[in-house]
């Protein structure tokens, strides 16, 4: 299959640095971010995304070629079920627009079943626009805008009941591979 995310392993941290790096860079046309005296952009708790259970670092491959990166963060919601975020998504330009990233987002809800919740960044108005449709369109319409403690701004929170095929969150190295449905895709 064409398009995948794999969870990153320990061995792959320079390459999501990297990665994260030109999404910083890039968001930082609207947000000001400043890197520091050796040209880093702050990154809160980046180990995490390796060490912690509850963190997911996923790398999105195209015919086997990096694309992008997605980065989940979990917690617990009030009921005791589990919570997930979306902190960074992010493809390289040449992969825009395909429908890639809907894609790969339906893939990534699909992993996690439980509770999400999209912080909608009014900064980045393209983001809130990707995020708004295709939560829209991953749920039939069944999701609400709210505000939480800690975010200032919108967030889109919604239901994954996952997918029967899919794991919830993949160890280290797997892959899950992403359904196509949208004829747009079909070239890649
Ligand atoms: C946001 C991002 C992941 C979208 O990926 P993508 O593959 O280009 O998005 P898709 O092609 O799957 O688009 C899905 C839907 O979102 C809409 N959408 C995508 N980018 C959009 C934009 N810049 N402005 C408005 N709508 C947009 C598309 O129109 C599409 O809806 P449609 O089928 O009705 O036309 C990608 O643009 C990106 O990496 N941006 C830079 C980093 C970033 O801002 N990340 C989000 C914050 S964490």
């Amino acid at each position: 299959m064409p398009l995948k995310v794999v969870r990153a392993g320990d061995n792959e941290k320079q390459t999501l640095e990297r990665l994260l790096h030109m999404c910083l860079h890039e968001l930082s046309e609207r947000h000001e971010i400043e890197v520091d005296c050796d040209g880093r952009f702050p990154v809160e708790d980046f180990d995490g995304y390796f060490r912690r259970g509850d963190r997911a670092a996923y790398f999105i491959r195209v015919k086997d070629k990096l694309a992008g990166f997605v980065l989940v963060k979990q917690s617990e919601a009030l009921d005791g079920g589990k919570l997930y975020s979306i902190s960074q998504f992010f493809l390289l330009h040449m992969y825009r627009g395909l429908g890639i990233g809907e894609e790969i987002a339906r893939t990534v809800f699909d992993l996690s079943p439980g509770t999400w919740q999209v912080p909608l960044n009014e900064e980045n108005p393209a983001a809130c626009q990707f995020f708004k449709k295709v939560v829209w369109r991953y749920t039939a319409k069944k999701f609400r805008e709210t505000s939480v403690a800690g975010w200032d701004g919108q967030v889109i929170e919604f239901s994954s009941p996952g997918a029967g095929s899919a794991e919830a969150i993949i160890k280290a190295g797997q892959e899950a591979t992403v359904p196509i449905r949208h004829a747009r895709n079909v070239e890649i």
